[in-house]
């Protein structure tokens, strides 16, 4: 078993007294289709092999019990009231509050969780969080919910107390996730296909920028805001239904007033990146790894310049790669305003870029990036 497993469950049961159950619960990366999520589009995440562990059990009484091993912290209250607590008391009580709502049994338990994402890296650690808690309560109380539902309930759990009006790419990957495999998956019917992670002579490498902005969970919400005025001016046209529907940027020209200029910059961001997404599937599967890295870049571009979610530091970091021609794409991942960079390199060239691109950062910025290989993983599941 993972060291961390182990350890998380002895400081479980020297905490708690009870034998747990052991969940591993995976971070994401996502190779394209970002903040589209929310609009209708197509993403391409996998889980990765890094996240958190979890040890829960049943305490027979009506009070949960949880304690973060990372942070130190403790937290205790009765199943009756449940309310936000802040930090990462939100994400696992907003499971709690969720399944409550939902009308689901839930009785009294503990849990004790560590993990190795780092935190504010655009990995989501918080859908790791949430999803290992809602994984395990289903399996130790019975519920029966399915994986996808699962995901569901922790997109809501996010929604709420920690009040992200997040789409549904985070908790899917953490829940659908496999190994060797990105999830194509349509964010508008909610549905997945697999597609082999095949990249014969190239590697997957994120930078981590080692910045995260604090705009960022309102930013976020706002550019959501964004999309659906924008989405509202293209259905009162009665020719639209969905961004999925225009086929081409240019064809959102003549609606420029109507949305007005900063609106106007986002939905063409958005069709952009869901006709970009549905090339680089296909990209994937002929594996033409020089075609699909291009569109990491024309991502990342749309990412900064439309829809205004990049800063300095990712921007840097994704032009020292466009400069290099051992790099086929690099763009930012995630929300944004920080986090990493996902590059797909020539694996013979690995190790000078990471050096090249660490070196380059701490010159500029005085700050120390961290590389980070991805290995992808399977979602969320018991280990012991
Ligand atoms: C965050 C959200 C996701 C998605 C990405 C951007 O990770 O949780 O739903 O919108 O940002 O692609």
């Amino acid at each position: 078993m993972d060291k961390m497993a182990e350890e998380i469950k002895e400081i479980f049961i020297s905490k708690y007294g009870n034998d747990p159950g052991l969940y591993f619960s995976p971070g994401r990366i996502n190779l394209i289709g970002e903040h589209i999520d929310y609009n209708d589009g197509f993403v391409m995440p996998c889980a990765i092999d890094k996240g958190i562990f979890f040890a829960i059990a049943e305490n027979g009484s009506d009070r949960i019990r949880f304690f973060s091993k990372d942070y130190n912290e403790e937290y205790e209250t009765q199943l009756t009231d449940i309310h936000a607590a802040g930090s990462w008391k939100n994400y696992v009580l907003g499971v709690v509050d969720e399944f409550q709502k939902a009308g689901e049994e839930i009785k009294g338990f503990d849990c004790a969780f560590s993990g190795n994402l780092p935190v504010g890296a655009g990995l989501s650690s918080s859908a790791a969080l949430e999803g290992g808690l809602a994984f395990g309560l289903n399996e130790i109380f019975d519920l029966g919910l399915s994986r996808k539902e699962l995901a569901f309930l922790c997109q809501k759990a996010e929604h709420g107390f920690p009040g992200v009006k997040c789409g549904i790419m985070d908790q899917y990957a953490n829940m659908l996730g496999q190994e060797n495999k990105a999830i194509l998956l349509d964010c508008r019917d909610i549905d997945h296909t697999y597609i082999p992670l095949e990249t014969e002579g190239y590697s997957l490498v994120l930078i981590n920028s080692c910045v995260h902005h604090s705009l960022a969970s309102s930013a976020y919400n706002t550019r959501r805001n964004e999309s659906e005025g924008g989405l509202k001016v293209l259905q009162r046209s009665g020719r639209y239904n969905s961004y999925r529907d225009v086929k081409d940027p240019a064809d959102l020209r003549e609606f420029e007033k109507e949305m007005g200029k900063v609106v106007f910059k986002r939905a063409t961001f958005i069709v952009g990146e869901i006709q970009r997404t549905i090339k680089a599937a296909s990209y994937l599967k002929e594996r033409r790894l020089e075609a699909f890295g291009k569109l990491m870049f024309g991502s990342h571009d749309g990412l900064s310049s439309l829809y205004e979610v990049s800063c300095e530091e990712l921007d840097f970091l994704v032009n020292l790669a466009r400069i290099n021609p051992d790099i086929a794409g690099s763009r930012m991942m995630g929300g944004g305003f920080g986090g990493c960079t996902i590059n797909l390199v020539k694996s013979s060239a690995l190790d000078d870029f990471v050096e090249a691109s660490i070196d380059a950062y701490k010159k500029k910025f005085d700050i120390e990036a961290k590389a980070y290989r991805v290995s992808t993983g399977n979602g969320t599941s018991r280990i012991g």
